[in-house]
């Protein structure tokens, strides 16, 4: 079997079945590998061409340096620029992510984020970012693209479309050339959510306005594909930390940009190309097998994470619970929880009553849940935002955004959800 007819027939089962059923075998043709099952690992870095004048082609078309009539794929190069394990992990993050066309995979989520804006901004464009973001992103915002001309205009997490609508307005109207808008969205930590659908809507109608491109990125790092769409709702980019629920086994580091074809063959990828921050083939093998548990663990870690949240909230000692949707029916956070998530996920954050010492002898307590940064594994990880994850942020600024010295982020795992509420009990009674 050939491999445009391995790419019929995974059409075919696309057509008629869900991700999670189609997801072990998509995108590879067991035939070019002795007929295993699994893809191997290429860890190759670099490919053979059949002949010169295949190799003239390939990077004719791997570097846009001739139109073709029909849209070519590049063949196989070399692992920087594509490679078989990589190829195949991209094909079938795609299937689960609604509304996207194709993938490009990176050694972390931060290389993800910067290579993804990199390759859309130029010096003298601005970027619009609701806050807070995961600490490693706003350092970039607040520290990096500054340095290299790119203006990075902060605004709550939450914000309206038309508020949106405003600021762009606002940008422009100072000499300021709005480029992209970047939304988190559950925001990390405090789960606050941005409506995708109406500020991609208010942004693409400003961008009609002014006669230029201006994209959507989301972070949809906390909800992943199982539980929000954001392509669907009209996002132009969505970006991951692949690290987290994606891997889900805390052992690989890994980013994913999806969107348009264009956007990322003919944008994302180039720069991907140059700048190096591609995956490695094991990263990639490693979040293949993974994808194939997508689903359940992200079903069981959200349903874990809904019993959590019921004990939490009755906790003498605890003032507040942050969890998506878990609000009163009039706010505008539930509405938005409505109309964007398919489910909560399973990140929590939560006040204790009292401060940095209440919080610090929690984390210390703890003995199944372990006390460490990252999320989305199946491991139960409880942090301490204000002085791990977001301690780069300006302490006023980081305090204003509700990122206080009370406040502990849980990533609930797949262990039974009684034992993770025996454990959470024993360390609130530690005196
Ligand atoms: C929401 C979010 N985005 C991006 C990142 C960065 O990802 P990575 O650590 O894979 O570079 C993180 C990391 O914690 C995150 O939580």
């Amino acid at each position: 079997m050939s491999k445009a007819s391995y790419r019929n027939a995974d059409q075919y089962l696309k057509k008629r079945h869900r991700p999670e059923s189609i997801v072990s075998t998509y995108g590879y043709a067991p035939a070019l590998s002795e007929g295993a099952l699994v893809p191997p690992i290429f860890l190759s870095s670099t490919f053979i061409f059949s002949s010169a004048e295949e190799g003239e082609r390939s990077f004719q078309v791997a570097y846009h340096l001739k139109k073709f009539k029909k849209r070519r794929e590049p063949s196989l190069i070399y692992t920087r620029l594509n490679n078989p394990n990589l190829e195949i992990l991209e094909d079938r993050l795609t299937l689960f992510e609604k509304g996207t066309e194709r993938a490009a995979v990176f050694s972390s989520g931060m290389a993800a984020i910067t290579t993804a804006i990199l390759s859309l901004t130029r010096s003298g464009e601005s970027v619009l970012y609701s806050a807070p973001v995961y600490g490693g992103t706003d350092y970039l915002f607040v520290h990096i693209l500054p340095r290299l001309g790119i203006r990075t205009v902060p605004f709550p997490a939450g914000t309206s479309g038309t508020e949106v609508s405003k600021l762009l307005q606002k940008e422009e109207a100072a000499g300021h050339r709005p480029r992209m808008v970047f939304l988190e969205t559950p925001a990390n930590p405090t789960c606050t959510l941005t409506d995708i659908e109406e500020v991609s809507r208010a942004v693409h109608a400003f961008a009609k306005k002014v006669r230029r491109p201006v994209d959507v990125a989301v972070d949809n790092t906390f909800l992943g594909p199982m539980w929000q769409s954001p392509a669907e709702l009209g996002a132009d980019l969505v970006v991951y930390s692949a690290t987290k629920f994606l891997g889900g086994h805390s052992d690989v580091v890994a980013g994913a940009v999806l969107g348009r074809r264009e956007m990322i063959e003919d944008v994302v990828k180039v720069y991907r190309t140059i700048l190096g921050t591609v995956l490695g083939p094991f990263e990639g093998y490693l979040l293949l097998r993974s994808l194939d548990t997508l689903k359940m663990r992200m079903t069981a870690q959200s349903i874990n994470a809904g019993h959590v949240v019921d004990w939490l909230e009755r906790h003498p000692k605890v003032a507040q619970v942050n969890f998506p949707g878990l609000v009163p029916a009039q706010d505008p956070q539930r509405r938005i929880f409505e109309r964007q998530c398919r489910g909560p996920g399973s990140m929590v954050s939560f006040y204790l009553k009292g401060g940095k010492r209440e919080a610090f002898r929690f984390l210390n307590a703890l003995r199944l849940a372990k006390l460490a940064v990252s999320l989305g594994g199946t491991k139960t990880l409880a942090e301490h935002p204000a002085t791990m994850t977001h301690s780069d942020l300006d302490p006023k600024e980081r305090v204003a955004l509700g990122i206080d010295d009370r406040m502990i982020r849980l990533s609930v795992g797949a262990e039974h959800y009684k034992d993770i509420i025996q454990d959470l009990e024993q360390a609130l009674r530690t005196p």
